[in-house]
């Protein structure tokens, strides 16, 4: 199955104020954002689109021959190193994964097929989930499924994974989701019982929270004044994140300094916890968790 883009229309809207100006999809996945930024923008305007992942830039090189786009296997983390960046009119993010990559265990994100311990976005990080697991022990995976899983169950959880992976019983993601669902003693009633630990993983292998703060800071100083960008994130961390990467500037003097403290906004608030609407919530499932901000600089 193709992705279906998330908060399309909404997303688009916001992010173009200029259709002759520059635009980057930083996350371009299957091109859902991008093929909508293309038809909205002039001959003169630009789309510039990122991926980490080698498949999404061989579907865009196959499916886009738009004069006026181009794509770079970048991560959104070193924008700033790719020229045509520079005084973008708007930037879009949709962090996480694609539908795609769930659908091919041979990725290893996938806990319903059986797939290498893998996890990697980008195939040219050496570090796979095997690699990790080979080293880590359980205090550092528990500590990794709490914080980027949310899974109150982190201990029980990551004991049994080292455990096993030592007795040599996980050689596949289905004997991963197999040893997480049995070392838990209460199942969540829409998810399957890995979702969060396997989230949790993903983040942690892919430095996903820490290259979405670096990606947004290096984007907010590549932004044109009255520039937009627009964030969809999929979790609670993200969102968090992504707020916090706002958040005006606060500047402190010692007492003995005679200066008030002062706050520095560098971008106002255009949009925030913007939701699908409930016929998109009804035709596209994980959607649900979709939370969208919208920040322009001023
Ligand atoms: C939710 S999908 C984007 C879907 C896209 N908007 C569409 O409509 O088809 C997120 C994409 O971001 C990519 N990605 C994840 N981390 C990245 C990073 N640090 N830099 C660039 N791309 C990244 C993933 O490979 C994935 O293709």
């Amino acid at each position: 199955m193709l992705h279906s883009p998330v908060l399309l229309e909404e997303s688009i809207d916001f992010l173009i104020t200029n259709p002759s100006g520059k635009y980057i999809d930083a996350t371009f996945g299957r091109g859902g954002h991008s093929r909508k930024i293309l038809e909205s923008i002039s001959k003169d305007g630009e789309l510039l689109a990122l991926d980490k992942d080698i498949e999404a830039i061989r579907f865009a090189e196959e499916n886009f021959k738009e004069n006026n786009f181009s794509i770079q296997h970048a991560g959104f983390e070193d924008i700033d190193s790719i020229n045509t960046a520079k005084e973008a009119d708007g930037i879009l993010f949709d962090f996480g994964l694609c539908s795609t990559h769930y659908d091919n265990p041979s990725r290893g994100f996938s806990f319903n097929e059986a797939g290498p311990l893998d996890m990697r976005i980008d195939i040219r990080q050496p570090k796979k989930l095997e690699d990790f697991l080979q080293t880590s022990d359980a205090e550092e995976l528990a500590n990794i499924i709490y914080r980027y899983g949310d899974e109150k169950e982190s201990r029980k959880i990551s004991h049994a994974i080292i455990d096993s992976y030592k007795d040599g019983k996980i050689s596949n993601t289905i004997d991963l989701a197999e040893v997480i669902k049995k070392s838990k003693t209460r199942f969540p009633k829409k998810i399957h019982p890995a979702t969060k630990t396997f989230q949790a993983l993903r983040i942690y292998l892919n430095n996903e929270i820490n290259n979405l703060r670096i990606g947004l800071k290096k984007s907010k100083d590549l932004i044109k004044t009255g520039g937009r960008i627009v964030c969809i994130s999929f979790h609670s961390l993200e969102d968090r994140s992504v707020k916090q990467s706002f958040a005006p500037k606060k500047i402190s003097y010692p007492k003995e300094i005679p200066l008030n403290n002062e706050v520095i906004k560098e971008f106002k608030v255009v949009a925030k916890k913007i939701k699908p609407s409930a016929s998109e919530l009804q035709r596209n499932k994980r959607s649900r968790s979709a939370i969208m901000r919208v920040f322009e600089k001023i």
